[in-house]
């Protein structure tokens, strides 16, 4: 019998139209400050929903300047989801300023609002936002929170291409968000990342701020070369040949949402008879999911061990991912300078120790979803008879 297709947690959906795209940009005399990054923005501002869009290195480097460009700095104090990737906290220490951890609601895995209240203290100045593999928690009452105590909502859009909250798309729900295109997200530039606002004076300084703070970009400079420097700016530029492939991928991504979408389903309608397994709503009060992956949780008690199940679905060919493998307080980084200690964060703990994130892209072939469902099942049968 003939080993099962590996069926790998992502892979980027690069086709002919990529190559040609990279191709052409090599061709041509242009590999940064061209056409090819202008017009990606362009579109994705489309997309989004937005009035502008900057690109950028990366998810990260975005975060980093949306906090920067609002002066967030030394004695300042951010808001950060326990439960995220390490990107959301990382960029508030960029800043010199202080994340302040607060652990999530476990129906949702975004941030807890009622504990995000009691958090805000007279230092703090702006909220992270994470989408939580993509679902955007009640915004409604988020931007109601923020207003009251004057903060401002930074978006943690990652995972969130087209989702929304009340119709809203994630990129215009709060002051200003990144995006990423790292090669497992919904799209992919290889690298790379994009900034979106509604502001136009932010989208300026960020564009300002990702070039190291020129005073004029190529196209406005009278005398080549010649520019003054008005701030400490980063180099967090797309190169043309990132923005190409971009561009190729987002006339694909309808039929990529589709896909995701589509075997989200498939696969939660076949694990729904599985009872030890918890699955977060993709569609809660007016959120609705981009369906970045789909996480199953196992049982607080912790009678089923994650490794076990993984290990099984591995040798089966499944490949899976976990979103994430520690609350960020418990990193050591985060651990040792602030002294966070375990027990401080229930959930965003049980979550690091309890979740299998599944495939759902559009590399998924039919009858996948139903394959990773029955084998997902039956490794939590075996692991749970040991
Ligand atoms: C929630 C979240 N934020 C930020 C990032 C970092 O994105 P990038 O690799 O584009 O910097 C990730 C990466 O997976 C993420 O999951």
């Amino acid at each position: 019998m003939s080993e099962p297709r590996i069926i790998p947690f992502g892979r980027p959906m690069i086709g002919a139209e990529e190559q040609a795209a990279v191709a052409r940009v090599l061709a041509g005399p242009q590999l940064v400050h061209g056409p090819a990054a202008h017009d990606f923005e362009t579109r994705f501002a489309a997309r989004a929903g937005v009035a502008h869009a900057v690109s950028v290195s990366s998810c990260t480097a975005g975060l980093h300047l949306a906090l920067h460009v609002h002066g967030i700095g030394p004695g300042d104090e951010v808001i950060v989801p326990a439960m995220t990737h390490v990107a959301t906290a990382h960029a508030v220490e960029y800043c010199r300023a202080r994340p302040v951890f607060v652990d999530v609601d476990p129906t949702s895995g975004n941030l807890d609002l009622e504990a995000l209240e009691a958090a805000i203290g007279p230092n703090t100045r702006a909220i992270m936002v994470v989408h939580f593999l993509g679902l955007p928690p009640d915004m409604t009452r988020l931007r109601a929170i923020a207003k009251k105590h004057d903060l401002l909502v930074v978006e943690d859009a990652a995972l969130a291409l087209d989702a929304s909250y009340d119709g809203v798309k994630a990129g215009g729900l709060g002051d200003v968000a990144s995006f990423s295109f790292y090669p497992t997200k919904h799209m992919t530039t290889s690298e790379g990342g994009m900034v979106t606002t509604n502001d136009a004076e932010i989208a300026r300084r960020v564009a300002a701020m990702k070039a190291f703070g020129y005073d004029k970009t190529l196209d406005e400079r009278t005398r080549p070369g010649i520019y003054d420097v008005t701030a400490l700016g980063y180099n967090y530029r797309m190169s043309e040949a990132h923005a190409a492939i971009g561009l190729a991928q987002l006339a694909k991504l309808d039929g990529f949402q589709a896909a995701r979408a589509a075997n989200f389903k498939a696969l939660s309608d076949g694990l729904a008879d599985c009872a030890e397994l918890m699955v977060f709503a993709p569609a809660q009060g007016k959120g609705r999911s981009s369906h970045y992956c789909l996480n199953a949780m196992l049982p607080r008690d912790g009678g089923i061990a994650r490794d076990d199940v993984v290990a099984q679905l591995k040798a089966k060919g499944i490949g899976t991912s976990v979103h994430y493998p520690s609350a960020v307080p418990l990193f050591a980084y985060y651990r040792e300078k602030y002294g966070y200690r375990a027990g401080q964060f229930p959930v965003a703990e049980w979550l690091a120790r309890a979740t299998i994130s599944l495939p759902v892209g559009p590399h998924l072939e039919p009858g996948d979803p139903a394959r990773i469902a029955n084998s997902l099942k039956a490794a939590v049968a075996v692991a749970e008879a040991r």
